[in-house]
């Protein structure tokens, strides 16, 4: 009977130590310690057990008992003040809100030109950020000793790779995989090999644009972008084409408007002239058709090209073109 005692004592202390949790003590008080528990059973076969003998196995059982609730004792105390070091939880509190992002000032920008387009029937077409001198200046009738095929204004990658200067290149890329008719616009990066200031930055966004069918005229051309123009920029806006050079149009135009800062008396932003030059445009030259192999006698069209970053600037009153590169979460949150 002594080894059964000294047994029931091992084997309780290696079950207290494993008890993790409160239910896990709770099952070991009514293991060892409750009324028909191991070691009460004990006490019952006391009885059976010769007379002189009693009185020790009696005193030796009732250590174990005595030294099991304690040890049962203080492991209760532990966990019960376990529980309270924890911090209260309060359940009726409000959750807390994850921080929600918010579209970038250029992503907004160029959303709304796509609205504004794709209502007008233009689809959405892209094109590759590293480009060749063919896509980007060849065949949109660069001439070979044209000054932005320079490493001044050009990022070369190495010999032959680029990074694209503007989204033209995505016009001849379009024209190459689809036949007349193809009207879309093609938004994306470009890259300049400039030097960085508040005004000027490596990278800006462009959209393109290209319409390109039987009987497409200038008409066509001036009606899209005004229509464009009152959409995005209210319909009191007055413009002017004025003429200018693009290797790949002819005519070309640029389009101004006049300044939404001071109507047209001329101001800071406008540069004192009262108007803003918005986008570049004109008619596809014949020699851009022949590069993508679109027959010139029966097919004409129009592009235009604008900057996503300027008006961005101008509609906030941003100064600082790098900001919308900077990630800096005091500016974008204001958007
Ligand atoms: N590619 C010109 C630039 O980067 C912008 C441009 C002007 C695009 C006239 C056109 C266009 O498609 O017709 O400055």
């Amino acid at each position: 009977m002594l080894d059964q005692i000294d047994a029931l004592r091992r084997q309780a202390e290696t079950d207290l130590h494993a008890a993790g949790d409160s239910s896990a003590l709770e099952r070991f008080r009514v293991t060892y310690l409750a009324r028909k528990g191991k070691i009460a059973e004990l006490f019952d076969a006391l009885r059976s057990v010769p007379a002189d003998q009693r009185p020790l196995l009696g005193k030796h059982l009732n250590d174990l008992r005595t030294s099991v609730q304690a040890l049962f004792d203080q492991r209760l105390a532990a966990a019960a003040s376990h529980v309270q070091a924890a911090p209260a939880l309060d359940l009726t509190l409000p959750g807390r809100r994850p921080p929600l992002g918010s579209r970038h000032p250029l992503t907004q920008v160029l959303d709304e030109i796509k609205a504004v387009f794709v209502s007008m029937g233009f689809g959405v077409a892209d094109g590759p950020e590293i480009e060749d001198d063919y896509h980007n200046f060849g065949a949109l009738n660069f001439p070979p000793d044209h000054p932005a095929r320079d490493m001044q204004d050009t990022f070369f990658l190495n010999r032959t790779a680029l990074l694209r200067t503007h989204t033209s290149p995505v016009q001849i890329r379009v024209m190459k995989e689809h036949a007349p008719p193809v009207r879309v616009i093609m938004p994306g990066k470009v890259y300049r090999n400039e030097a960085i200031s508040a005004r000027s930055y490596c990278l800006f966004h462009q959209v393109e644009g290209l319409h390109v069918d039987v009987g497409v005229t200038f008409s066509d051309l001036k009606g899209t972008l005004i229509s464009f123009i009152k959409q995005f920029y209210g319909s009191a806006t007055k413009y002017r084409f004025r003429p200018t050079f693009f290797p790949f149009t002819e005519p070309s135009a640029d389009i101004y408007i006049s300044c939404f800062v001071c109507g047209g008396k001329g101001c800071r932003l406008c540069k004192q002239i009262g108007w803003l030059e918005i986008l570049g445009c004109g008619m596809v030259d014949p020699n851009v058709f022949k590069a993508v192999g679109y027959d010139s006698e029966r097919y004409t069209g129009y592009a235009f090209g604008m900057g996503i970053e300027r008006i961005a600037l101008l509609r906030h009153g941003i100064d600082d073109i790098r900001l919308f590169y900077e990630n800096d979460l005091r500016f974008l949150n204001q958007f």
